[in-house]
């Protein structure tokens, strides 16, 4: 079904989000014929450029785009590039000058318009604060006027809570689309159908039958370009109160009434907020140093541009969660995220308890293949299962086997940003996939405690491990105090 028709104001829309994700999951909405004949898209921005330039500079991003993830079978199609070249206009102004936006009010006129925010956090709250002012919030005769919120959504708790009230100050809740990009992925959208579409797994999915749980985001990539931004983030508040939060929310919540939008989020903040970090013990931070990544060196953390020499900003993770509710209790959650990793893997393995009593005579319980079920996020894409098996043979010996479901294999997927579901959703006024002010508020503060002792320093050590390493040992030590050990991440 098309989405109705709208005009989509990009903020920061010569920047690099825009480039390389925005315009081609709008590119991809087009060629699903999934876009009205009356979008288009205003790119304000303060750079000096003009509507051929920018045209072209999304031109170039989106070739880039399909020649990396598209096949023979999706070259960059013509006529699709020609319908949307067409609808692509360039507004050059500051963000801060109300001029600004009267300007941008005589472009978007009185029909539909989502505002997207691709810009500094810094700016949110003054566009929108503009936004008001200029009159371009107002939903009048039956229009919309929506506005897509990018992350860095606050610092911690309390700034979050300011940035939320100063944007309900001018707009609805329902006109806000808080982003996380995770809950674009296709395999995030799955943990739902997966848990709430079949009748295995819900009956187990408890503290009677699962021992702990495992969330794992690990990144090749050092901090890049972003040193600066980085800095004064570190991983635990640039990963874990947003993306690492929405995985364990869709991995812990519960049934929701329905897949209303309202339904859905209300779930997740019932268990973000009966979710909390208990002590500094639980928490370990490291940062990367020299190493290598598949046979490359790499220079470490604290020799990255913009970075401080003696930079006590954590580029790792991990921590043991704990979830108060019946369902959960006695169950640990542990997270771990970190950049310049041996592998690039996201995934959530689920470890369940094993068998009461083994009726085997050579493999005593604890010996038993331990049953985990892996939810593969990214790269590879699908869900396995490990539990035992006997080894064909004349005497009794069991060993662990592995059944696979890869989405690649079971779908033909076309290229995709991530952002194609969350932009058409906007659009269509469907923010199941969005953060509510109280979403974000819960993922903050389950992570505030851990925020409040990174602060001392004698609290919150920082571990060094070496790039293209596992992280530091000191993250193992913290599950091996619980008799237990984290996943391989080779
Ligand atoms: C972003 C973080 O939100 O997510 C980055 O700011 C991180 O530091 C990125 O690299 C990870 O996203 P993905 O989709 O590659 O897992």
């Amino acid at each position: 079904r098309r989405a109705p028709p709208c005009t989509f104001v990009v903020f920061g829309g010569g920047g690099d989000l825009t480039k390389r994700l925005l315009v081609p999951a709008i590119y991809n909405l087009a060629c699903a014929g999934l876009l009205d004949d009356r979008f288009s898209i205003v790119a304000v921005d303060w750079a000096e450029l003009s509507d051929e330039i920018l045209r072209a500079q999304f031109h170039e991003a989106l070739r880039d785009f399909v020649a990396k993830r598209g096949t023979s079978a999706t070259m960059l199609r013509d006529d699709v590039w020609r319908w949307l070249d067409g609808r692509i206009s360039y507004l050059r102004g500051s963000f801060e000058e109300m001029e600004t936006f009267e300007r941008l009010g005589a472009r978007v006129g009185d029909g539909n318009a989502v505002f997207y925010m691709a810009v500094a956090a810094r700016f949110f709250g003054p566009i929108v604060d503009h936004l008001g002012q200029a009159g371009l919030t107002n939903e009048a005769g039956g229009t919309y006027r929506r506005v897509i919120v990018e992350k860095p959504f606050g610092h911690d708790l309390d700034s979050a809570r300011e940035l939320n009230t100063r944007l309900l100050a001018t707009l609805r809740e329902r006109q806000i689309y808080r982003i996380d990009h995770y809950l674009g992925k296709e395999t995030v959208q799955n943990i739902m159908a997966l848990r709430f579409s079949n009748g295995f797994f819900e009956p187990l999915w408890n503290r009677q039958n699962i021992d702990h749980v495992q969330i794992t985001a690990a990144e090749t990539v050092g901090v890049e370009k972003r040193g600066r931004f980085y800095e004064g983030t570190g991983a635990l508040r640039d990963m874990v109160p947003n993306h690492l939060m929405q995985l364990l929310a869709m991995t812990a919540m519960e049934a929701p009434v329905s897949f209303d939008a309202d339904a859905v989020r209300d779930e997740k903040s019932k268990v973000l907020k009966a979710t909390h970090c208990a002590a500094p013990e639980d928490v370990v931070r490291g940062q990367y140093g020299a190493g290598s990544i598949g046979g490359v060196p790499v220079r470490g953390y604290r020799e990255e541009p913009d970075v401080a020499p003696d930079s006590r900003t954590e580029t790792y993770v991990a921590m043991k969660l704990n979830i108060d509710n019946w369902r959960w209790a006695g169950v640990p959650f542990y997270l771990r995220t970190g950049k310049r990793l041996a592998v690039r893997k996201t995934e959530i393995a689920i470890h369940f308890r094993h068998a009461p009593y083994a009726l085997f005579r050579d493999t005593p319980v604890e010996r038993l293949t331990p049953n985990i079920m892996t939810l593969h996020i990214q790269p590879t894409e699908g869900v396995t299962m490990q539990f035992g098996a006997k080894i064909p043979g004349p005497t009794v010996r069991l060993g662990g086997v592995r059944m696979k479901f890869d989405y690649s294999e079971w779908f033909a997927e076309g290229p995709s940003t991530g952002y194609e579901t969350l932009i058409y959703d906007c659009l269509a006024g469907d923010a199941t996939l969005f953060q509510r002010a109280d979403n974000i508020e819960a993922g903050w503060r389950a992570v505030q405690p851990a925020l409040d002792w990174s602060e001392r320093a004698e609290a919150a050590p920082l571990c060094p491990y070496a790039a293209g390493s596992t992280g530091p040992a000191e993250a193992d030590a913290l599950l091996a105090r619980d008799g237990r050990s984290w996943q391989s991440l080779t």
